[in-house]
């Protein structure tokens, strides 16, 4: 049993970025720029963007957080969004999920420029995608096609079941894998909290990947012998045993599922530095692009 382990490929995928932003900076254009839009204060969100904030410091990006609060209407955040979309300072952002419940993360998404979507979340950037045209690729799907393209998995006419729909990870991981050329060529399951028979499908499984966000959801007794497994899950946990009150858990039973495996991501460790540097990856294309312009 192979770990996967994200941390090293993140590391990797971060210093072949930080090479291009040196060329760039060489060549007498000024660094890509991220600004990321916080609404609220939701813990896990500030954990993440300070994570990104952190990994753009480390690839020679500039970064900006624009903090909202909750109590932000749609017409302030409207008008952020706007003021992004003209400042040709600022090659992409990304407006952190969830928001607060009075705000549409449809409309929000829908009014981001697709040309700074670097967060791959536009419909027109999902249409782009699906259509097999060049887009910002989602950064969690990426990140996973990264890691089974650094580990040679072999992806051609294996079954790979994706268990959850969301627009995030589950349906463009599903789509992107039943591509033509590597890695895809899969066969490809969804399954969803409505689906019928989900442990014997997940049983039939070369490839599993796990984005329903349901702590130790998938158990040994669901996996085939020699499978893939990709977890996708970062779930908080109260344990008062930790400093910060809680532990993060994956949507797999990772003790008892790894010995079946053939290749397991581990959670912290796997998915969650991979999805931060494609994010990285796609700000630098934005990046390319605007001087292309
Ligand atoms: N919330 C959870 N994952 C993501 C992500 O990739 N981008 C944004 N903007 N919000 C998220």
């Amino acid at each position: 049993m192979v770990i996967m382990d994200g941390k090293e490929v993140s590391e990797a995928l971060k210093r072949k970025i930080t090479a291009e932003v040196d060329k760039m900076v060489s060549a007498g254009r000024r660094r890509p720029k991220l600004v990321a839009v916080l609404v609220g204060d939701d813990g896990a969100s500030q954990v993440y963007v300070g994570h990104k904030e952190r990994a753009c410091g480390q690839v020679g990006f500039d970064s900006e957080v624009v903090r909202m609060p909750a109590s932000t209407t749609a017409d302030e955040l409207n008008a952020v969004i706007d003021r992004l979309n003209a400042d040709d300072s600022v090659d992409g952002f990304i407006v952190q999920l969830p928001l607060p419940g009075h705000l549409s993360e449809e409309a929000v998404i829908e009014r981001i420029s697709p040309l700074k979507d670097v967060d791959g979340f536009h419909p027109e950037t999902t249409g782009r995608m699906i259509s097999g045209l060049d887009a910002y690729l989602p950064a969690t799907p990426a990140g996973i096609l990264e890691l089974i393209k650094y580990y040679n998995i072999e992806t051609a006419g294996k079954h790979c079941v994706v268990i959850g729909r969301s627009n995030i990870v589950g349906r463009p991981i599903a789509n992107l894998l039943s591509m033509k050329g590597y890695p895809g060529d899969c066969t490809v399951t969804l399954c969803h909290s409505r689906t019928a028979d989900l442990k014997e499908i997940v049983r039939g499984a070369d490839i599993v990947i796990a984005a329903l966000g349901k702590a130790h959801f998938v158990t040994a007794d669901m996996i085939k012998e020699g499978a893939v497994v990709i977890d996708v899950g970062i779930t908080r946990i109260a344990d008062p045993s930790k400093k910060s009150g809680f532990r993060i858990a994956g949507d797999v039973d990772y003790d008892n599922v790894a010995p079946k495996c053939s290749y397991i991501t581990p959670v912290p460790g796997g998915v969650g530095p991979m999805t931060i540097a494609c994010l990285m990856q796609n700000t630098l294309k934005a990046a390319e692009r605007r001087t292309k312009r």
